[in-house]
């Protein structure tokens, strides 16, 4: 990491002057979470190569990011809870610096091992030339005071249905936000069919799995790791973000798994770009 960057970050022992600045250990997830996370790690980009759902979110993030990076090539990304960097490889053949700031070292490592493999997968489903990113571990708590309106754009992907206060963190990364950049957030659809369907089921897959050894079983097992199941607190029926005035819902729209017709009928997720208001001049 350039001697820019460490400039925006705090140390560990450094205290952020704003408490209003900083996201930090009350949003940070508890160690089952990591737990699992650390446990997935080494078979997480390879979902991006078998799993409908992984490879939808992607091609429905690349378009949600076009127009935020063709304005401009000097654009600064913070992928937050980026986990091996998917996103981090899509944005950075195209921004001036993308941050993946991930709690999960397991991740990240995982993320420079499957490094070409990411980029492969970036290159295929959407045509991007990939490039590299900064991997950074912890959470927003290590960002010190000079990053704040300093990022065009945020992503948070499959990440707030694991904290336990989503809308504190969208609060904040809004804060990172220059006046018109964008975030781009992914939620679970909790009222979709194959949600309700993943809650009766996966307790009993996960649990049946552990008897004979099936480790895709395990992969299930993040249902219980959601502190408010699958509702994030305030995205239903969001259009303002709770608090955060300059923060405005641009669009929000179902993502269907890819492929065939069937496939598309079924919506488990959603994604949200919020954008932050340019002040009016004086
Ligand atoms: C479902 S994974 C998504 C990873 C990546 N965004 C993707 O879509 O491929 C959720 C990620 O959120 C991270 N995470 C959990 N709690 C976090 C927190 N408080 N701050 C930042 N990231 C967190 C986890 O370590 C994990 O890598």
């Amino acid at each position: 990491m350039g001697d820019e960057m460490s400039s925006y970050m705090c140390s560990p022992a450094c205290a952020v002057g704003d408490p209003g600045d900083a996201v930090g250990s009350e949003a940070r997830s508890p160690g089952r979470t990591d737990r699992y996370f650390a446990e997935v790690a080494d078979t997480w980009v390879d979902r991006y190569t078998r799993n409908p759902s992984f490879q939808e979110r992607l091609r429905a993030v690349a378009g949600a990011i076009e127009p935020v990076l063709a304005r401009s090539a000097s654009a600064w990304v913070l992928d937050f809870g980026g986990g091996p960097g998917m996103f981090s490889t899509l944005c950075a053949g195209r921004a001036a610096f993308v941050l993946n700031l991930e709690p999960s070292v397991d991740m990240l490592q995982a993320g420079v091992r499957c490094a070409d493999v990411m980029a492969s997968v970036v290159r295929q489903a959407t045509g991007a030339d990939p490039g590299e990113s900064h991997g950074v571990a912890g959470s927003l708590d290590v960002l010190g005071p000079k990053a704040r309106e300093r990022f065009d754009l945020v992503l948070a992907i499959a990440v707030l249905e694991y904290l336990e206060d989503p809308s504190g963190a969208v609060r904040r990364l809004g804060g990172l936000l220059r006046p018109g950049g964008a975030m781009v957030l992914t939620v679970p659809r909790s009222r979709s069919w194959a949600r309700r369907g993943e809650r009766a089921l996966a307790p009993l897959v996960v649990r049946a799995g552990a008897l004979v050894g099936w480790r895709r079983a395990r992969e299930r097992a993040y249902t219980r790791l959601r502190p408010h199941g699958d509702d994030v607190p305030w995205a239903a029926g969001l259009t303002v973000v709770d608090g955060g005035d300059d923060l405005q819902v641009e669009s929000r729209r179902a993502l269907a798994l890819a492929g065939t017709l069937p496939r598309s009928l079924i919506r488990p997720n959603e994604i949200i770009i919020v954008r932050k208001a340019v002040p009016p001049h004086p």
